[in-house]
């Protein structure tokens, strides 16, 4: 049985897959169109509007330190991933490198995994931007839109976030038609994103007051016993009594401010559409988060700079800081390019979603019905279709904290997992062509699980809790589903001299 459960996919076999034709996907893409993919879905909710909340109810000024340290934990995710990707190009991300380095079951996990990291981020992203679109509407055009239609209310638990939804639905026609025209797309909305940025870096430097820096970083302040499984998992091992700001508010912080690096890992779902992987894999993934990370950093340090974080906005903090320091006009801009920028974050999680689900389902793990490709777009339009609706009908219900935090449990782990297949494959399949080699095997993986860890122990225990009854979930689905239909098993118990049993279709 354990056999089976860890049988692993050959690299050699992943990339044969790619190759039948029906399961093709173009191979297009650029390490420059992979850097401006991985900047399109970083820069986004996290910054816009999670550099706010996390000033103000965690860290304060030292929310910077929170952006370094979750871009630390990123880097050493990404120099793992790196080496994953450009050694085996094939679509799929995490899924697919650990199908082929630690086994099935674990794959498997990692796959169910990452579709609640992706479809959850897409409905957070969307929700995300149909606040800054409702508040272009009211701002610039004097259209109130009515409360019903802007997401569900506290207290009622009535209304549907109809802009939300429909970008969503809008943006699963876009890449139903193909990915060639969404890279287009994406290019020009993350240069209308990076030029917000660097307006907000740029002219929020010159209204900058020291003071406002003083403390840097806040003393702990505890908090009134309440519900304790809201409190970091960490302070409820330890028994500490639940605080923020002070030193601890600085990994509270990066724990949620690491929302916004989500997405650099995209960048390797999109291998099997890249022209050369080997080498651009790498590139795009590394470039788009030192980017990333640069920006953060600065901006985060401009906008303490120029409000209190005390009296930070919560909702549009970037664009609300102009404002009350006499500045509307930047306001205005800030929060067009936001309204702008989140498409593309929101388009591209939801093209990785698809991405793992159709690696997945080519696998046999999932129904194969949803792993052909569109005949004349060369998309999966199926999984597309699918997981766009049903991600529609979520993001038109659900509110963001709460699903941020599962999102980023959900990406922790999946790094971790990243970082141990690293290891793993290059003892068992040390004769495998790497374009690009991890510095440091084991040390830097190993740095990567604790500093990845670290950052899932500062997550609320509550987020703990329902990751874990959504992997028991998927733990469900594959004994009774994935286990007997998986192409590998199928292949592997054709008896010798004999074709393998073609995997079920249900086409
Ligand atoms: N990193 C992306 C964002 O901040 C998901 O919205």
């Amino acid at each position: 049985m354990s056999s089976t459960l860890f049988r692993t996919k050959k690299v050699e076999q992943s990339i044969r897959d790619t190759e039948e034709p029906e399961h093709t996907l173009k191979k297009s893409l650029s390490a420059l169109d992979l850097t401006v993919f991985g900047v399109g879905v970083v820069i986004g909710t996290g910054i816009f509007v999670y550099t706010g909340s996390v000033a103000k109810l965690s860290a304060g000024p030292a929310i910077s330190l929170s952006f370094v340290v979750a871009g630390v934990v990123c880097a050493l995710a990404a120099l793992c991933y790196a080496e994953f990707a450009s050694t085996v190009p094939v679509a799929g991300s995490a899924y697919t490198f650990s199908y082929a380095s630690i086994g099935e079951l674990p794959a498997w996990i990692i796959g169910w995994d990452l579709v609640l990291e992706f479809a959850l981020g897409t409905a957070v992203v969307a929700v995300g931007w149909s606040g800054y679109f409702r508040s272009f509407l009211d701002n610039n055009l004097g259209w109130q839109v009515p409360e019903v239609l802007g997401g569900r209310d506290g207290a009622s638990g009535f209304g549907f976030d109809l802009f939300a939804a429909l970008l969503v639905l809008a943006l699963t026609c876009v890449l139903v038609l193909g990915m060639k025209l969404s890279a287009r797309v994406t290019t020009v909305v993350v240069a209308i994103k990076v030029t917000v940025v660097l307006i907000v870096i740029i002219a929020g430097a010159f209204i900058v007051k020291s003071a406002n820096y003083h403390p840097f970083i806040p003393p702990a302040e505890t908090v009134p016993a309440g519900n304790s499984l809201k409190a970091p998992l960490i302070q409820l091992i330890f028994g500490w009594a639940p605080s923020n700001f002070g030193v601890m508010g600085i990994f509270t912080g990066a724990s949620i401010v690491f929302f916004a690096f989500i997405g650099f890992d995209v960048v390797a779902t999109a291998a099997e559409e890249t022209r050369n992987p080997q080498r651009d894999m790498p590139r795009g993934i590394l470039g788009s988060l030192l980017i990333c990370t640069t920006l953060y950093v600065a901006v985060s340090i401009v906008v303490t700079g120029m409000l209190k974080y005390t009296e930070l906005s919560v909702t549009a903090p970037l664009a609300e800081a102009f404002k009350a320091t006499g500045h509307p006009w930047f306001a205005g801009v800030i929060s067009f390019g936001a309204t702008i920028g989140l498409i593309t974050v929101c388009m591209i999680l939801l093209l990785g979603q698809t991405r793992v689900f159709f690696a997945m389902s080519r696998d046999g793990l999932l129904p194969r019905f949803f792993s052909h490709t569109h005949p004349r777009f060369r998309t999966p339009y199926r999984p597309t279709i699918l997981l766009g609706v049903v991600i529609a009908i979520v993001s038109g219900f659900t509110s963001l904290e709460t699903l941020g935090e599962l999102v980023n449990i959900g990406t922790l782990f999946a790094f971790i997992v990243v970082a141990i297949s690293v290891v793993i494959l290059r003892r068992t399949r040390p004769d495998l062509h790497r374009s690009f080699r991890t510095p440091w095997v084991p040390v830097l993986p190993i740095l990567s699980v604790l500093a990845s860890l670290w950052l899932m122990l500062n997550l609320p225990t509550e987020t703990w809790l329902r990751f874990g009854i959504w992997m028991a979930i998927g733990f469900v689905v594959y004994f009774l589903y994935g286990r007997s239909h998986s192409r590998l098993g199928r292949q592997e118990g054709a008896p010798a001299g004999q074709a393998p049993k073609p995997p079920i279709d249900t086409n």
